[in-house]
């Protein structure tokens, strides 16, 4: 729930190591530090708050000077954010220096045992007693960094992703990972560390994503050398290409990234279906399906185990599922389906989904399905991932980088290769017509312009905006396939604008909700031409009768809904599956006017991080 950076090599560590966590910030940004080599002394600077104040801070502070340094970014867990939990940390000696990605749980009893032969500690986070345990071990040992850093990793539990170097020693970083991102980038007499390849990406396109349990001296001169923590024995780098472009990491003139990824889907939904679906022959091609077809066909059910937004796509798929293929499916927050003994079995095919791929709960449930002997199939975004790894098979989602904390072309990009399984599967049990495939393959390919026609409802939202962005309610009204749409968008206005809203089945709202409206409260309502139409007419009848201010998402020529709106917003027609890929649109802009009027910051909402890898 941090980002971490490292360097070592020729060039000033400075610039690349500040960058670098200016990119990662979307992992955690309420403190951030760096340490710097210069030759002689270890410098280090580090600060409550963001990036840009460390970047003042260090530079009329500390000497700047140094091609070996590291650096992080924070989303507190131990200790509350402030200068001295903030990493780096020192070892008692002053000789050691860590960053550390994750949470060490057994942290005080170490801490304990470590102060009763002398140690001191400044701060209350776990990672300077880890630094701390590596100084004894190598102390006491009267051993190299690395092996102390085995040696002491051995004897933590938790998960992390480190680097640590040694002010005696400083041609190298020693780095290790268990549950939380490490990538090493790899150029010419240099090398990077990062959670992520975005710090590097300018610099070099070949990295070695380390694997669970795996730890790697870097040492300048000489070719990286992995090991197993458990038992250091010698593990072999694959070194790997990246597909990762600058442009797709950096604004592209847009505001904030939020805006570029709402604006992204059109492109990001025909990446997710590009190479997959051939309308023309009707054949959607999934290649971790085809090799499983007999899992799925055969299945009992389908789990969807996700949280947040991912946890709202697969509500939607499960519509779908059930709809179109004809398989049972039950969806499940990951956070609770591992902690309650679910009823699994080996005819159970489990889907995680995850924009990350980093998700501690989702990934936990992969864990507690796969030792229950499931099939599991993650649908996620990041190449590489830890859920992609974990998981038997999977589809990624192609989206790109998604660097706002509020997914938004995750959401419709997880939709699209959720539907893209369930038309296969449809077809496969034979529950399609031929003729009934061909339609929907069709649309599906629609689908981008669709959304692009769309996204040109921009300007009268951020009008709808203005008018509601002092409210201090909002209630998200759908039916059907557009109520997990209607979660979502009050989940989105939540997160980044902090007005309280929720998401309701709209046939609900007379089970209670309903007592909360009067004229000062917006009710949106997602309301397209196909699904419960006239139910949902019916439900904004009631809320009009008791004053409620009605903001609609309706299909494009609606007149009913319109004569009693305040507001409406046009979406095209289509299939009625396919309408979340559509209506939730105008909800996420809606989301970012409000949140950019009230003055909030947009992609780094408070409290939150993008991915959340602590339970
Ligand atoms: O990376 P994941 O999809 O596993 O993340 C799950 C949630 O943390 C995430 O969707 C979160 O709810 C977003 N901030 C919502 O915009």
């Amino acid at each position: 729930m941090c980002g971490i950076v490292g360097y070592i090599g020729h060039r000033d560590a400075y610039p690349i190591i500040i960058k670098g966590l200016q990119r990662l910030e979307y992992r955690g940004y309420d403190s951030a530090g760096i340490a710097l080599y210069d030759g002689t002394d270890i410098n280090l600077s580090k600060t409550k708050g963001k990036v840009d104040d460390l970047k003042n801070k260090s530079e009329s502070s500390i000497s700047l000077k140094g091609s070996l340094g590291i650096g992080h970014t924070r989303w507190a867990t131990h200790g509350i954010p402030n200068d001295i939990n903030s990493h780096p940390h020192y070892s008692n000696s002053g000789d050691l220096v860590i960053i550390h990605n994750g949470i060490i749980e057994n942290y005080e009893a170490i801490k304990k045992e470590l102060t009763t032969r002398g140690y001191t500690f400044e701060s209350d986070t776990d990672t300077e007693v880890l630094v701390n345990l590596i100084e004894e071990v190598k102390n006491k040992e009267e051993v190299k960094l690395g092996k102390a850093v085995q040696i002491a990793l051995n004897q933590v539990i938790g998960a992390y992703a480190i680097a640590v170097f040694d002010k005696q020693k400083p041609d190298e970083i020693v780095v290790a990972k268990l549950g939380s991102p490490l990538a090493i980038g790899i150029g010419k007499d240099e090398f990077f560390v990062a959670s992520d390849a975005s710090p590097f990406i300018e610099f070099t396109n070949n990295a070695v994503y380390l694997e669970d349990e795996e730890m790697a001296i870097i040492r300048l001169g000489k070719e990286i050398k992995l090991r197993k923590i458990k038992d250091d024995s010698i593990a072999y780098p694959l070194v790997q290409e990246l597909q990762m472009n600058l442009e797709e990491i950096e604004k592209g003139g847009y505001d904030h990234f939020m805006l570029k990824e709402i604006y992204e889907q059109p492109r990001a939904i025909k990446d997710t279906y590009r190479g997959r679906l051939r309308a023309a022959q009707g054949i959607i091609k999934m290649a971790g399906v085809d090799e499983n077809l007999e899992k799925f066909l055969n299945a009992n059910r389908i789990i969807i185990v996700a949280c947040g937004t991912s946890w709202h796509a697969g509500l939607v798929a499960e519509y779908i599922f059930e709809d179109l293929a004809r398989i049972p499916v039950e969806v499940e927050y990951a956070s609770e389906f591992r902690y309650r003994n679910p009823v699994i079995t080996d005819k159970d095919v489990l889907i995680a989904i995850s924009q990350s791929g980093e998700t501690a709960d989702t990934l936990a449930a992969i864990k507690l399905a796969k030792e229950r002997g499931a099939f599991v199939f993650g649908v996620c975004n990041v190449v590489g991932s830890s859920i992609a790894r974990e998981t038997h098979a999977g589809a990624y989602t192609h989206a790109g980088p998604e660097i706002g904390v509020a997914s938004t072309k995750a959401f419709t990009t997880q939709i699209t290769v959720l539907t893209l399984l369930a038309l296969k599967l449809a077809k496969e049990k034979g529950e399609f017509s031929e003729s009934k495939f061909h339609e929907f393959l069709s649309e599906l390919e629609n689908i981008p312009s669709k959304v692009q026609t769309t996204l040109a409802s921009n300007p009268l939202v951020e009008v709808i905006a203005q008018a509601y962005k002092d409210s201090d309610n909002c209630l998200y009204l759908g039916r059907g396939y557009n109520f997990p749409v209607a979660l979502e968008g009050a989940l989105k206005l939540k997160e980044i604008s902090y007005i309280h809203a929720e998401g309701y089945p709209a046939a609900e709202m007379k089970h209670g909700p309903i007592a909360l409206i009067d004229d000062q409260m917006p009710v949106i309502v997602i309301a397209p031409k196909k699904g419960h139409y006239e139910k949902v007419v019916s439900n904004i009848q009631e809320i009009k009768s008791r004053k409620g201010k009605i903001i609609a998402i309706v299909t494009a020529g609606d007149r009913q809904v319109t004569d009693l709106a305040d507001h409406v917003i046009e979406v095209p027609e289509t299939i009625e599956s396919l309408s979340p890929l559509l209506t939730t649109i105008p909800l996420q802009l809606l989301s970012y006017h409000i949140a950019v009027m009230r003055g909030c910051n947009v992609d780094q909402p408070r409290n939150l991080a993008k991915s959340v890898t602590v339970e």
